[in-house]
């Protein structure tokens, strides 16, 4: 199957897995624990039904949306991660250029390989940026300054990631080892096509930045902290620096990043309503009811069935989003008529990045595109204005 072929996310799936390294791969695919957080985000999807309502008049349908008065052209997004290098070089400038040709917003993270300015500059679209914060909290000021500086419009600070959540395939992969294990080198061999683009790519980005203060970050803020961590590390070690090096996001942290962001601010990770008075008085405009794609915490429910919770508890005072296990269009007009504004990606594009860079990304946009427009019809909505609770059953509403 060549990418032209692709007709659907899944599609897109089974060309990266082909592409990658199963350790890479699994880094992109993988939750943590047992992973049933991961399958929950996508199971409870499915329990979800439509209502469609008959005889709307869908003849000509409008997909567009405006977000923190930004008009975009529909309410698909794209969610950061930090493993685009992983699967392909081009990474986020591939994600940001295919974002800003298909007009949506793409949220670059803190750990991406390209340094903000850089994809800033190389990216005509609407850029937000998703905040990991430095462990030297005095370096705090000059990021917000240089993100501003750069064009990004809306700041997320990412609430889920006290320690990196415990994913047991990239334990079992080596996937931290420094040098990088045998198993890794053979994989690498076996995919040419990928290895060629990697190695190039790792010495052009030496050349041009500095990749090691990167690594250092990652490993300082998480690296350490979680079971999976650096593999020579002993149990006793892995306690200690367990009590060490944790690197929490608290209240007065969002305070304080308030006082330094003008723009709209946004908290991505939560996965309870009983907050939202508390960030409302803070300040912060929205939140993206996440668990991370089941890569944190274990355990917790799925995105989709915390969705209206938070709605409520948000009552129009905060923009509330989704992410994890968005799939299908069908998937984003559930997760918009059960209230979010909009809907975060993360492997769907990851897997098309991997598939065919920038390319392949955009038509993986575009194919989640088709079907968003289709569920749209289908339903009887024709614009995002008209989906509301009505069209879906078999949701988690709380009672009042
Ligand atoms: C992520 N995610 C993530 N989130 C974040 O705030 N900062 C980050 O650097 C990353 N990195 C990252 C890497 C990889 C490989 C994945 C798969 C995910 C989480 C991401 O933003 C989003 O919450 C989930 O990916 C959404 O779930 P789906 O769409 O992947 O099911």
């Amino acid at each position: 199957m060549r990418v032209q072929d692709a007709i659907n996310v899944e599609d897109f799936r089974e060309l990266a897995r082909r592409r990658l390294p199963r350790a890479v791969f699994d880094a992109m695919e993988g939750g943590a624990g047992d992973e049933v957080s991961l399958r929950r985000n996508r199971t409870a999807f499915d329990r979800i039904e439509f209502r469609p309502r008959p005889l709307a008049d869908v003849a000509t349908r409008d997909l567009s949306t405006t977000v923190f008065g930004e008009r975009l052209s529909m309410p698909i997004m794209l969610a950061p991660t930090g493993a685009g290098r992983l699967a392909r070089s081009s990474a986020e400038i591939a994600v940001a250029r295919a974002a800003a040709r298909a007009d949506i917003v793409y949220m670059q993270s803190t750990v991406a390989a390209f340094p903000l300015e850089d994809v800033a500059a190389r990216s005509t679209g609407t850029l937000w940026y998703q905040l990991y914060l430095p462990p030297n909290r005095a370096e705090v000021g000059n990021l917000v300054r240089r993100i501003a500086a750069a064009g990004y419009r809306a700041l997320a600070i990412t609430i889920d990631t006290p320690v990196l959540g415990n994913r047991e395939r990239d334990t079992r992969n080596k996937l931290m080892s420094r040098p990088p294990h045998p198993k890794m080198l053979l994989q690498g061999a076996s995919k040419p096509a990928w290895a060629t683009d990697f190695i190039r790519g790792k010495f052009d980005f030496m050349r041009k930045f500095d990749f090691m203060r990167k690594f250092d970050f990652m490993r300082g803020q998480f690296g350490a902290g979680c079971p999976g961590g650096p593999s020579r590390l002993s149990l006793n070690q892995t306690r200690a620096t367990i009590k060490s090096s944790s690197d929490c996001v608290t209240w007065e942290d969002v305070e304080r990043i308030r006082s330094l962001w003008e723009g709209p601010l946004l908290l991505k990770g939560l996965m309870r309503g009983d907050e939202c008075d508390r960030l409302v008085e803070l300040g912060v405009d929205g939140v993206v009811v996440s668990n991370h794609g089941g890569r944190q915490l274990d355990g917790v429910p799925a995105t989709i069935d915390i969705l209206p919770e938070v709605v409520d508890a948000a009552a129009r005072r905060l923009t509330v989003f989704l992410d994890g296990g968005v799939r299908r269009g069908n998937d984003v007009v559930k997760a918009l008529a059960l209230g979010a504004a909009g809907v975060f990606v993360g492997r769907p594009y990851l897997y098309g990045l991997a598939a065919g860079g920038e390319a392949g990304v955009l038509r993986m946009i575009e194919l989640l595109r088709v079907e968003f427009d289709h569920a749209m019809a289908l339903l009887g909505a024709a614009t995002v204005a008209d989906l509301d609770r009505s069209l879906v059953s078999g949701a988690r509403i709380p009672s009042t």
